[in-house]
C-alpha cells in the first residue's frame, strides 16, 4: 500500500466518494402493445420478491423448472459466504432444457445457426434434432472419452449450433464444462484446461470471421502443450468441423488424440443417454474471468440455483415466450451467452438464434437482415456493439423491415446518445429497452427495469431485479445513501440463486475476493452479515436507479471483454527486452476502454519498433487478438512512488489527457512531465474530466 500522502486526489474526498456530476435523463414508457403481452406485468411481483419474503420468493424462479426431487430448504446458510440452495433438489439441466419440451415443441426450432457468409443458408436445429445430436454427444462423451459426471472439459469454440449441442450434452451427463471465448488465444486455453484439470478439450476447426476462413484447430496444439506444462495432460481433441468432411485448418490432426467428432459420432447414431439427475448443488460449468491478480479464476456456478435464476430472469426480465425468436448478439464464450443465449431462453422453449459472424460484413445492414429474414423480436447487445454499427450504418435498421418488442444491452455503461440511436432508430420507438447489470459472477442479471412495469432512463440500469437488495458502502464501511450525488462501491446484500459457488479450486480466494471487504462478522451465519462485493462503482439518485460507473479494481472492460491489468503487464514482461510494464485503460470511441501499454526497457536495448510489435504479438498470442493495445509507448522510466509502486494512476490521467493530480510526492517526479510530452506533444493541452473509472483507476493500489 502507497501511504495516503502519495495516492491523496487533491480533491477533499474519500477515494470511493468521488461526486458524480451528470445530467438526470428524461424517463421513457413502454408501448401499451409490448405490456399487454409480458410475462411480467402485474405490479404485485415486487410484493412477492419484498425483503421479508426472502429467500422463499425465488421459488418462483425454481418452480419454472422440472424437479426430479423437490429441494426441503430453499436457502442454506450454515457456511457463508457458500451459500447453497434448493438443497436436497435434483433436477438435470438438459433435461430442462430439452426433452421436457419435446411434448409441446418437439418441430419448432430451438436454435437458428446463421453463418456469416451470406449466400450460405442458416440452418434451424429443431428441440427433436437438438435432442437426437445432444444424446449422441453425450454418448461420445461418456463411451468414447470415458468422462464422468463431476469431470471437467475444456470447449474451445467459435459461435456454431455445435458449440451448445456440446454444452448440453455435457450437462446431460453432469460433466463440468469450461468454455473458453474462441477468440482466446490456445496458450489462454491451455492455462484454463490446465486450471480446471481438463483431460478432454473440444474444438471446431475454423469458422468465417469478417469473410475469411479462421484456422482455429491450429491453436489446439499450443494448448494441449500449456496444459503438459502446467502438469495437466490433455489425451484427448474432439474436433467439430465447420463443413462435414472439409477440414479448414492447416495442422495436421495429431494421430490417438485429436479425432473429427463426425467420424466419431457415425459409431454413436441414435444412441440415447438417460440424463443423469444432479444434486440441485452440484456444479454446473466453470467460466474463467480475469480480477485484480494475474490468473484468471474460474467462477463455478451451481446446477439448480443457476438454471432457476436465468430461466426466471430470461421470463421476465428478457420477456421471453415459447413464439418469440430471440438473438442475443454476444459469445456463448462469455457469461452472457450462457444464461441468455444457452440456458435462460432454451429453458424457456424459446428459439435462441446464432450469429457466427461480425455485425458489419459484409456491410452494416447485415444485422437488420438477420433480423428481418428470421423475424426476430427479442434483440440483445452491447454499447460497443450498439456505438460500431451506429457509426458504420447509422440510417440501415430503417431500410428494413424488422420489428422488435425489446432489446437488451449489457456488459458496459451505455451513453446516453447511443442508448438514443438504440430506442429510436435500431427499436423504431416501439421496442422496450432494458439495460442489464451483472457479472460473470452473478449468474444473471442484478439491476434492470422490469420491462413492462419501469419506465426506462437512458443510461441507467435501473432499479434491483426482483430479490435483489443493493448497498452502496464507501471506502469507510459507510453506507452512501441515496441521492446523495456521491458514487461508491455497489454491493449486494443478500445472496441469490444466480450466484457463483466459489473459485474452482480456490475457496479462500473466493472469500477474500468477494466478501471479506465488507463482512461484519465473519463468525455470522446470518447472510446479512456477508455483503457481496461487486468491484464497480455506482450512484444512485432518489428514484433508485442504479447508474453503474465501471470497475474499481484493476480490470479493464474492453468492448464488454474483462482484462485484468496484471494479466496483461505479466505478459508484457515476457518480452525479454522489457524492464518494467504498466497497463492502463484509455476511452475509445467504439470499444469504451482500451488497454494503453507503458513499458521501460532493459539497458542496451535500441530497437524500440521491434520491441512495441514484440509486445503487440505477445498480447495475442498469451492472451487473444482482442487484447491488441490502443498504443504501446516505450518510456525511459515509469512513474513510482517512494516504496517503488508504479503509479498508473497518473499514467492513465497522461493516456486521457486528464489531470495528473499532485505528483511532488513521486520518488521521480520528473519524469511525468517527460512522459507527458511524449504522449501529448510539446505545446498545452486542454485538459478533460474523464470518466468515472479511468478517475479511480489503479486507486486501490
Ligand atoms: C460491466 C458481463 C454498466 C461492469 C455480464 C461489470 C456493466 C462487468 C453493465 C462484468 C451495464 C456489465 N452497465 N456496466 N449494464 N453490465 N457491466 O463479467 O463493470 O464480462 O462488473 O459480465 O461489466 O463483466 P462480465
Amino acid at each position: 500500500m502507497a501511504s495516503p500522502s502519495e495516492t491523496k486526489p487533491a480533491v477533499e474526498t474519500t477515494e470511493a466518494q468521488i461526486a458524480v456530476h451528470w445530467r438526470e435523463e428524461e424517463y421513457l414508457h413502454p408501448a401499451p402493445a409490448f405490456i399487454g403481452q409480458a410475462n411480467l406485468n402485474d405490479p404485485a411481483v415486487v410484493e412477492r420478491f419484498r425483503e421479508e419474503n426472502f429467500p422463499e420468493c425465488f421459488r418462483e424462479y425454481a418452480e419454472m423448472l422440472h424437479w426430479d426431487r423437490y429441494w426441503h430448504t430453499t436457502l442454506d446458510t450454515q457456511n457463508p459466504p457458500f451459500w447453497k440452495w434448493f438443497v436436497g433438489g435434483k433436477l438435470n439441466v438438459c433435461y430442462n432444457c430439452v426433452d421436457r419440451h419435446l411434448a409441446r415443441h418437439k418441430n419448432k426450432a430451438a436454435l437458428i445457426f446463421v453463418p456469416e457468409l451470406e449466400d450460405e443458408p442458416s440452418v434451424a436445429v429443431t428441440y427433436q434434432e437438438l435432442y437426437t445430436r445432444v444424446n449422441e454427444v453425450a454418448a461420445v462423451l461418456r463411451d468414447f472419452c470415458g468422462l464422468k459426471t463431476g469431470d471437467r472439459v475444456t470447449i474451445h469454440m467459435p459461435m456454431i449450433a455445435e458449440l451448445p449441442i456440446t454444452m448440453l450434452a455435457c450437462a446431460r451427463l453432469g460433466i463440468v464444462h469450461s468454455v473458453v471465448f474462441g477468440g482466446f488465444s490456445g496458450e489462454a486455453a491451455g492455462l484454463r484446461a490446465a486450471d480446471s484439470g481438463s483431460r478432454v478439450m473440444i474444438y471446431a476447426d475454423g469458422y468465417y470471421r469478417s469473410g475469411k476462413p479462421i484456422d482455429h484447430k491450429s491453436s489446439a496444439d499450443l494448448a494441449v502443450e500449456v496444459a503438459a506444462q502446467e502438469g495437466q495432460k490433455v489425451d484427448k481433441v474432439l474436433v467439430w468441423r465447420r463443413h462435414r468432411g472439409q477440414y479448414l485448418s492447416q495442422k495436421p490432426m495429431v494421430a490417438g488424440r485429436d479425432y473429427f467428432m463426425d467420424d466419431v459420432l457415425k459409431d454413436y447414431a441414435r444412441r440415447k443417454v438417460e440424463p443423469v439427475s444432479m444434486d440441485s448443488e452440484a456444479p454446473l460449468f466453470l467460466m474463467y474471468t480475469s480480477g485484480t491478480t494475474g490468473k484468471p479464476k474460474g467462477c463455478q456456478h451451481r446446477t439448480g440455483g443457476y438454471l432457476a435464476y436465468a430461466a426466471g430472469t430470461s421470463k421476465y426480465y428478457q420477456d421471453i415466450h415459447p413464439t418469440d425468436v430471440y438473438w442475443c448478439m454476444a459469445d456463448i464464450g462469455w457469461i452472457t451467452g450462457h444464461s441468455y443465449i444457452v440456458y435462460g431462453p432454451l429453458a424457456l422453449a424459446a428459439t435462441s438464434v446464432i450469429f457466427e459472424g461480425v455485425p458489419t460484413y459484409p456491410d452494416s445492414g447485415r444485422p437488420w437482415r438477420i433480423a428481418e429474414q428470421l423475424d426476430v423480436n427479442i434483440f440483445h447487445t452491447s454499447p460497443t456493439a450498439i456505438r460500431m454499427m451506429r457509426k458504420t450504418g447509422p440510417d440501415e435498421p430503417a431500410k428494413y423491415n424488422y420489428h422488435f418488442k425489446h432489446m437488451t444491452t449489457v456488459g458496459e455503461p451505455i451513453e446516453p446518445e447511443s442508448w438514443r440511436w438504440y430506442y429510436h432508430v435500431v427499436g423504431k420507438g416501439q421496442a422496450v429497452i432494458v439495460d442489464t447489470w451483472w457479472q460473470t459472477e452473478t449468474g444473471g442479471f442484478l439491476c434492470s427495469t422490469k420491462p413492462a412495469l419501469d419506465p426506462m432512463k437512458p443510461g441507467s440500469a435501473g432499479p434491483p431485479v426482483l430479490g435483489i437488495y443493493p448497498v452502496i458502502y464507501d471506502e469507510k464501511n459507510q453506507e452512501v445513501p441515496r441521492g446523495s450525488g456521491k458514487a461508491g462501491n455497489i454491493c449486494i446484500r443478500n445472496p441469490w440463486p444466480g450466484i457463483m459457488q466459489t473459485i474452482w479450486g480456490d475457496n479462500e480466494r473466493f472469500v477474500q475476493q468477494y466478501y471479506s471487504k465488507y463482512c461484519r462478522d465473519k463468525n455470522s451465519k446470518d447472510w446479512r452479515d456477508w455483503p457481496y462485493f461487486a468491484a464497480d462503482g455506482a450512484v444512485v439518485p432518489n428514484d433508485g436507479y442504479y447508474r453503474i460507473l465501471g470497475r474499481v479494481d484493476d480490470v479493464i472492460n474492453v468492448a464488454g471483454h474483462r482484462l485484468g491489468t496484471k494479466e496483461l503487464e505479466s505478459a508484457c514482461l515476457t518480452v525479454p527486452a522489457v524492464a518494467e510494464a504498466a497497463v492502463v485503460p484509455i476511452v475509445d470511441e467504439v470499444k469504451g476502454r482500451m488497454p494503453e501499454v507503458y513499458v521501460s526497457l532493459k539497458p542496451g536495448v535500441s530497437d524500440g519498433k521491434q520491441v512495441e510489435k514484440q509486445i503487440v504479438s505477445t498480447l495475442e498470442t498469451m492472451i487473444g487478438k482482442f487484447a491488441r493495445p490502443k498504443g504501446v509507448h516505450i518510456v525511459p522510466d515509469l512513474p513510482k512512488t517512494r516504496s517503488g509502486k508504479i503509479m498508473r494512476r497518473v499514467l492513465a490521467a497522461i493516456s486521457n489527457t486528464m489531470d495528473t493530480g499532485d505528483v511532488t510526492t513521486l520518488a521521480n517526479p520528473d519524469i511525468v512531465e517527460v512522459i507527458r510530452k511524449q504522449i501529448q506533444g510539446e505545446g498545452p493541452v486542454e485538459l478533460k474530466e474523464g470518466p468515472e473509472d479511468v478517475k479511480r483507476f489503479g486507486e486501490n493500489e
